[in-house]
């Protein structure tokens, strides 16, 4: 069976009182619109159309795709009006409606909702709700069958005591999809052309409507404003937390830990408090995560040891590596096995050989840092020019002095040693110790100045 997926996001989203089109509104750091896509996406439709409509333009250039096709709604005239007009572009057999500000959508319900859809049914998200104000209601005759959708602003008082909402998402065959929508009126409360009112064209033809009902009300759960959307947010992560929990991470509390994109995790990782999972984050086996500390597109390997107050970006920390408290790992920096980067040191573009070390105040950029090579506190490399970035080669067990700076280009060989104060500006031999610093000298008897 082919499918097409209309992906509803031409409304104001009025309530956000944004200049951001509600759709690109984010839940962890993805715009709704992105969720939905990405579910959409997983039921390898032949094609999605997103009909857009206010800030057509960004909400297009924000997700450009080449598998997206964008049908522009000039005005809202209503969800019917809005799947309308994406109907020319339909060939499937099937066509599933989905809302663009619906973003926790799970693909299992929409491949549940496909089931229910054929020539002879059309398929209908339903919602059990404790309060259905604003839902349109399921309309049941005495037999059970699905007979209306009836909005809100329409519904008798009798009516209104329903309490299976309408999510709005439904799976219809393509064909009759169009001749109804094409009778379609716009003579009710709020003067709009009603997707819902198919329903009704649907059993007049003779056709069952086949519900789903959604598992948890949350995952039909539209953002209407920001505290919608902060509670979309919080359920995303509870979630989360839960499938690490159930892979065997330990979270010292779940409630205070936010990932914003995929985690891979292994067996016996603790994570403690505050720790915020940005982009692509690999955890293996026996890691430990200490609290307040960012992670972005960074893995870290077997035992490895992020103490607190860390912040990593595309970073890689090897097998038993370990960093912080306060350590800055920027893009590129890589702590081979064992090596240790302490407190308030900045990594950029360096990779630290097995055992080597960082302890304190430093800053390594564009560097290539020997195996166990020990860096003194206060070490600047001197990585740029003002115009050109260059390189620092060091070898292996070499002894950088406290507060030596280290002007690149410069390469120090194997067992090198600079005395602390050092500006090192040239090659040192293997071996060799560079002083580069101004000779000590004392003068006897010196008269200090007497305050006058
Ligand atoms: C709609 C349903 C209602 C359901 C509810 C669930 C209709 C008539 N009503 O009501 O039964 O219970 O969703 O949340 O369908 N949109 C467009 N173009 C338009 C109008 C809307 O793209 O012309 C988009 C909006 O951006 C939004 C979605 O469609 O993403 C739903 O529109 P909205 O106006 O929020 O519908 P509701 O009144 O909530
Ligand atoms: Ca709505």
């Amino acid at each position: 069976m082919s499918l097409d997926i209309v992906v509803l996001a031409a409304g104001q989203g009025t309530r956000m009182y944004s200049a951001l089109p509600k759709v690109l509104h984010p839940v962890a750091h993805k715009s709704m619109l992105g969720h939905v896509i990405d579910a959409a996406r997983s039921l390898r439709p032949d094609s999605i159309q997103v009909v857009v409509g206010h800030g057509a333009t960004q909400v297009e250039q924000a997700l450009d795709a080449d598998d997206l096709g964008f049908v522009l709604q000039e005005q809202q005239l209503g969800t019917g009006h809005a799947v309308a007009q994406a109907l020319p572009r339909l060939q499937s057999d099937t066509v599933l409606v989905l809302y663009g500000d619906v973003p926790l959508i799970q693909v299992e319900t929409l491949q549940a909702l496909l089931k229910r859809c054929d020539n002879q049914r059309l398929g209908l998200l339903t919602v059990l709700l404790d309060d259905p104000s604003g839902y349109g209601r399921i309309v049941r005759n005495e037999k059970g069958e699905v007979v209306a959708i009836v909005e809100h602003k329409d519904a008798t008082p009798e009516q209104l005591s329903i309490c299976e909402g309408n999510t709005g998402i439904l799976a219809a065959p393509r064909q009759k999809l169009e001749d109804w929508l094409s009778r379609l009126s716009n003579d009710n409360a709020q003067g709009e052309y009603y997707l819902t009112d198919i329903i009704a064209m649907a059993v007049a033809d003779g056709l069952q409507i086949d519900t789903e009902t959604a598992a948890d009300a949350m995952q039909v759960q539209g953002a209407n404003d920001r505290l919608q959307l902060a509670e979309l947010e919080r359920y995303y992560q509870k979630l989360q937390v839960e499938q690490l929990m159930r892979k065997g991470v330990t979270l010292r509390d779940p409630a205070r830990v936010d990932i914003r994109g995929e985690v891979q995790a292994g067996r016996d990782v603790l994570i403690d408090v505050n720790v915020v999972l940005e982009g692509t984050v690999v955890i293996e086996d026996g890691v430990q995560i200490g609290p307040n500390t960012v992670i972005c597109n960074s893995v870290l390997r077997r035992g490895a040891v992020v103490r607190s107050h860390c912040h990593l970006e595309s970073a890689e920390l090897g097998e038993g590596a370990d960093c912080g408290p306060f350590a800055r790992l920027r893009p590129g920096a890589v702590l081979d096995e064992r090596a240790h980067v302490g407190n308030f040191v900045e990594l950029k573009n360096t990779r630290m050989g097995a055992g080597a070390k960082a302890g304190h105040l430093a800053y390594l950029g564009d560097s290539e840092i020997g195996a166990l090579t020990n860096i003194g506190a206060g070490t600047i490399t001197c990585n740029y020019d003002g115009a050109n970035k260059h390189r620092t080669i060091m070898g292996e067990n070499v002894f950088i002095g406290s507060n030596s700076s280290i002007v690149a280009p410069v390469t120090l060989g194997d067992g090198a040693v600079t005395g602390a104060g050092s500006t090192i500006t040239a090659d040192v031999p293997a071996g060799a110790l560079a002083v580069g610093r101004g000779k000590q000298r004392n003068i006897e008897g010196w008269q200090r100045p007497k305050k006058l």
